[in-house]
């Protein structure tokens, strides 16, 4: 059992680097990545509060296919270019939506979120991965929520 204990009150960038260093710890050593993946999302969970869905959706042949996640069961197959996800593997760039029903193209997997925040991961300069973050609640995300999770994907980039 790992007992990682984050402490909500305290600021959202110490709990971030807090993640990041129980991310590194829980990793460390594993080399299976749906183990660490698993491991991730649950993590995310834990230390991430007002989410509804958290996990992962990995580039595979050219397509995003969904990995290890804590929520509601979710679309399985995410072209590139489509939904906040796709857009985000396509484009390479972190997408921090307030209003996902305002987002072109958004896939609504489970109709409770929200909010959305989608961090790509990158490895030797590739898309391998998008960590994608839910919330019920509108604009639940912000720049420094982006920032912890692309540091967290940087930070589990090999581990995956
Ligand atoms: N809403 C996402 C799809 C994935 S689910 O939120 C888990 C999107 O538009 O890409």
């Amino acid at each position: 059992m790992f007992a990682f204990e984050p402490d909500p009150a305290q600021p959202k960038a110490d709990v971030y680097r807090e993640l990041v260093e129980a991310a590194r710890a829980l990793t460390a050593g594993e080399p299976d990545p749906v183990a660490n993946m698993a491991n991730l999302a649950a993590l995310i969970w834990q230390f991430v509060p007002r989410l509804n869905w958290a996990g992962f959706y990995r580039m595979i042949d050219g397509e995003l296919v969904l990995g290890p996640f804590q929520g509601k069961p979710a679309c399985i197959r995410i072209p590139l270019g489509k939904g906040v996800c796709g857009t985000a593997a396509q484009s390479g760039e972190t997408q921090l939506v307030p209003d996902v029903h305002a987002f072109p193209g958004h896939i609504a997997c489970d109709g409770a979120s929200a909010s959305e925040l989608v961090v790509p991961v990158r490895r030797d300069g590739r898309v391998i991965a998008v960590i994608d973050l839910d919330s019920p609640e509108p604009a639940r995300f912000d720049e420094e929520d982006a920032a912890g999770i692309e540091a967290l994907a940087a930070a589990i980039a090999a581990a995956i």
